[in-house]
């Protein structure tokens, strides 16, 4: 059974202090998730250690990066390597984000090889897709993201690609309240699941976790969930506020 997954993606948000409470915040309500749900905080790369010892005792909550580079290691200044987030315990890493694709010029051939040294190092790549304002208006929207999963994800095995986590998030819904009716979104998922099952087969395509993201609230959370392919969301701005994030958890399959 796929994974049900409440992800929470900080973003540049938080200081150290306002973090550590925000985390305490929403771990100190205990949700207790089902064995096919989890957690996962996508937070700044200095507060990685601390968030994941914060989490070690809960299970199924995970901690994530929200980028890294596409090398092992190397004269790189600035950048942070798949490996040294697996020396650190890291599990997930947000890949492809669409503020990375649009402010750092991320394009599909680089987010193909970020993908694959994740998987190297045994990270779960959350790779992000979606289409901007334009391409929605002008209807090309199914095909936008379609050649976004080709050129970033279709080199990989049968066995690879169960290792990812794929998150759906028009650009037109990000931090901008407007959310994806829940109609839009199960179209949008089942496109990309049956993209998926075209190259792998239904076996595989059942498999993976597609997430919703976009001014997911919550308010919405729960009826975005419960689309048949809607398997949980990737939530920027309501994640920031313990008490919608912990019903955004609550609000998953
Ligand atoms: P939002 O952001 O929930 O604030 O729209 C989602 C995201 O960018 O991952």
């Amino acid at each position: 059974m796929r994974k049900q997954i409440a992800a929470a993606n900080w973003k540049m948000n938080c200081t150290y202090q306002q973090a550590e409470s925000l985390l305490a915040d929403v771990l100190n309500n205990q949700v207790s998730l089902k064995k096919n749900q989890q957690v996962i905080f996508a937070v700044p790369y200095p507060y990685l250690i601390m968030a994941n010892s914060e989490v070690a005792e809960e299970e199924n909550y995970f901690v994530a990066a929200q980028n890294c580079y596409t090398r092992k290691s190397g004269a790189y200044t600035g950048e942070v390597s798949a490996e040294m987030l697996q020396s650190i315990g890291i599990r997930h890493c947000v890949i492809g984000h669409s503020e990375r694709r649009e402010y750092f010029n991320e394009d599909n051939n680089m987010l193909a090889e970020k993908v694959n040294i994740c998987l190297e190092y045994e990270i779960t790549p959350i790779f992000c897709c979606g289409e901007s304002l334009a391409i929605r208006d002008a209807g090309t929207q199914n095909d936008h993201v379609e050649i976004q999963l080709k050129e970033s994800l279709s080199h990989l095995s049968e066995v690879d690609i169960q290792r990812v986590v794929i998150a759906y998030e028009p650009i037109w819904a990000i931090g901008t309240g407007k959310t994806a009716s829940t109609a839009q979104a199960q179209e949008m998922h089942a496109h990309l699941r049956a993209v998926l099952t075209k190259k792998y087969g239904s076996l595989v395509s059942d498999n993976i976790s597609i997430l919703y993201g976009g001014s997911v609230k919550a308010g919405n959370a729960a009826e975005l969930f419960s689309c048949p392919d809607v398997d949980g969301g990737l939530v920027g701005g309501a994640s920031l506020i313990a008490a919608d994030f912990i019903s955004i958890i609550k609000g998953l399959k």
